[in-house]
């Protein structure tokens, strides 16, 4: 797969960090290691908050072959459900701040990766395993700007191994619903309302989503965003220009208000996969609750998991040929027991091998631009994934902010209060003065 680095390059763009890097390793456990007691089995517990189909099965298959292949080890998955990290995230800063990390955690690249943990210092770098596994050329430029920092001497060093690359910004739609209604996937939000009027007057609630943790909302106004101000203005508004004060931003905000009234009442009590599970019929033949939803490509994992094929996908409406991504990592924090051990894992992670067993699972696309064809008999890529991965190579890059790629995690935290604020009571100036003001308070905007 070939990757478009430039671009990636310049859109998941992140400022270069000076750190120091710091490297207190404790005991390690591992077998021919001159600590670990003989027929030891070494634990390795590692935190996701993949709990559900297509995220969970993957990354359990990917920690199956890994302790078949290592009888000495045992990965364990501590999963903290909730989606976007919405419970895990809380838990493993606390656990990290206090010394008592888990062994290797799922962290997105960029501002989440750099910002919470780098910069202060809790994590090791992994430069030996770039160097050993020739990562520096497998994975895209832009990926490796983004798993990186610089030492006050200037030289760059590796954080975290990337597991996957999503893409946020995909309307899924029922297929069967559709043809029987003469209905194609809107490609713009104007054509959105036409469809979901039509839905609305068939009696299936038009767009799902299910938002009992607000992140799903904010992607919702993140998608609205990229299409009202095109892939340079979406990317240029993290760097303060144009301001969010700009007429842009206020159209966002009135289309936001506006597709906001084709839900479902009960979102608030959802999650992102039970949304998604609407657009699935209760029988063969029934007519499902919903038609669409508007959700990063894990849905397709779990769509595929619940063994629904009836889904088509489209680029959420005005997003065309922009790829709103963001991408799962793991890393080493510097107070991990089972540091060997752990890197042994971290390297099936990044390897083709390792990416092809979870991503075909995952509904993502493989970071390594060496993988991409599961072996015979393994579990292949869906035709989503296949499609995905050529929009990846032509499409404009920009970084996701819910799924920490492009803003800092406080200013992440701002813009998810002010859409919090917005979905109870959809005021748009003063929902627009939240989001100027998160800008200042981010220290971007002045
Ligand atoms: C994202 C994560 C995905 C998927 C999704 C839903 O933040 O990157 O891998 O897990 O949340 O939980």
């Amino acid at each position: 797969m070939k990757l478009p680095s430039r671009r990636i390059l310049a859109l998941f763009s992140v400022a270069a960090l000076v750190v120091s890097a710091c490297s207190n390793s404790t005991t390690t456990n591992v077998p021919g290691s001159t600590n670990a007691p003989a027929g030891a089995i070494t634990q390795v517990e590692v935190v996701s908050w993949w709990t559900t189909g297509g995220e969970a099965s993957g990354f359990n298959a990917i920690i199956d072959k890994f302790n078949a292949d290592n009888p000495t080890i045992k990965v364990t998955n501590s999963a903290i459900a909730g989606g976007a990290g919405s419970n895990a995230q809380t838990a493993l800063t606390t656990r990290v701040v206090n010394n008592t990390p888990p062994d290797s955690f799922q962290v997105h690249m960029g501002h989440e990766l750099l910002d919470n943990y780098v910069t202060p210092g809790y994590m090791d770098n992994l430069d030996d395993l770039y160097t050993a596994n020739g990562w520096t050329t497998q994975f895209p430029q832009g990926v490796l700007d983004i798993v990186s920092a610089k030492d006050s001497a200037g030289a760059v060093h590796y954080y975290s191994v990337p597991l996957d690359i999503h893409r946020a910004n995909v309307l899924w739609y029922n297929k069967t619903v559709f043809t029987a209604n003469g209905l194609t996937a809107p490609t713009t939000w104007d054509q959105f309302f036409t469809v979901a009027d039509a839905l609305k007057l068939k009696g299936i609630t038009p767009l799902a989503v299910g938002d009992n943790g607000i992140w799903t909302n904010g992607m919702l106004l993140e998608s609205i965003l990229i299409s009202t101000l095109g892939a340079d203005g979406y990317n240029n508004l993290w760097k303060g220009t144009p301001d969010w004060a700009s007429a842009k931003v206020t159209d966002a905000l009135n289309t936001y208000k506006k597709v906001l009234t084709y839900v479902n009442t009960d979102h608030s009590s959802l999650s992102w996969d039970q949304a998604a599970d609407r657009l699935i019929p209760a029988s063969a033949g029934a007519q499902p609750k919903a038609a669409m939803t508007i959700m990063g490509d894990w849905a397709a994992g779990e769509f595929d998991a619940k063994t629904f094929t009836d889904y088509g996908w489209a680029a959420a409406p005005g997003t065309d040929k922009i790829y709103d991504a963001l991408a799962d990592s793991f890393g080493l924090p510097t107070k991990a027991t089972n540091k060997d051990a752990v890197k042994k894992f971290l390297t099936l992670l990044g390897s083709a091998a390792g990416q092809d067993i979870f991503n075909p699972y995952k509904g993502s696309i493989p970071a390594n631009k060496t993988a991409g064809t599961p072996p015979a008999g393994a579990k292949q890529y869906s035709t989503y994934q296949t499609w995905a991965m050529g929009e990846w190579k032509g499409d404009a890059i920009v970084p996701s902010v819910e799924h920490g790629a492009a803003a800092s995690p406080k200013w992440k935290g701002a813009f998810e209060q002010a859409v919090t604020m917005f979905v109870t009571n959809p005021d748009v100036p003063t929902a627009q003065t939240a989001l100027v003001q998160a800008c200042k308070d981010a220290a971007v905007c002045s």
